[in-house]
């Protein structure tokens, strides 16, 4: 099984995946920007039940994490070499995770980068859509005012509301960047919503 996808024609294997695991009823967790990957690895080795998909745009993040995979043999994941927010909405089917995690997404400062910013409106609708009803969105952040925004911009959204955070890798481990705020005296803060059992 291909571990990433780089052709943009792959990319429906990878609908088709989750539509097989859905079948199965095995869950699909998603983590996007997984960076070094610690705490993606943690959660591959521990929730061996579960279908993880790891996206990261930067190659060189996918190759270390590659080789802890095929080095361990596990066939419980699936990792992205792309712009997560280019291919959710393309190719993740609708109400087919259970759990998507998003940990110190970049702020982009500078003007001219704020396109690359990940949460707003679009991406949050996004993320409704494929999310099961019940299905959760664990984010963290060291940029009070990044958080102040993500929890504005959820209020809007009527069938999300807030729920005690629950990625247990999340909670044992630090990531990366994790520990650089930690080490500069940032404030570490979380947050998870919970998709209501709506219809629409
Ligand atoms: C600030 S780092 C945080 C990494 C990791 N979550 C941690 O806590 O150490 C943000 C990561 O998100 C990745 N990233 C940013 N935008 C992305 C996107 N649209 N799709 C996939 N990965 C993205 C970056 O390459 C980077 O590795």
């Amino acid at each position: 099984m291909d571990l990433h996808f780089r052709d943009i024609s792959n990319y429906c294997n990878l609908t088709n995946k989750i539509e097989e695991m859905n079948k199965q009823n095995i869950p699909v967790y998603i983590e996007v920007g997984f960076g070094s990957g610690i705490v993606l690895r943690d959660r591959i080795i521990k929730e061996k039940n579960v279908f993880h998909l790891g996206f990261e745009a930067q190659n060189i993040y996918i190759k270390r994490i590659e080789e802890f995979i095929k080095k361990h043999n596990f066939e419980n994941v699936i990792l992205l070499n792309c712009d997560a927010k280019y291919i959710i909405p393309r190719f993740i089917p609708f109400e087919s995770i259970d759990k998507v995690m998003i940990y110190y997404p970049d702020p982009w400062w500078k003007k001219k980068h704020k396109k690359y910013i990940l949460f707003d409106l679009t991406f949050i609708g996004d993320l409704f859509r494929i999310l099961k009803k019940g299905g959760t969105i664990n984010i963290k952040t060291d940029v009070d005012e990044y958080f102040e925004k993500i929890k504005e911009m959820f209020t809007i959204f009527d069938y999300f509301e807030e729920t005690p955070f629950n990625d247990k890798s999340c909670e044992t481990n630090k990531s990366t960047f994790e520990t650089n705020a930690i080490r500069q005296g940032r404030n570490l803060n979380k947050i998870a919503y919970i998709k209501k059992g709506c219809c629409l």
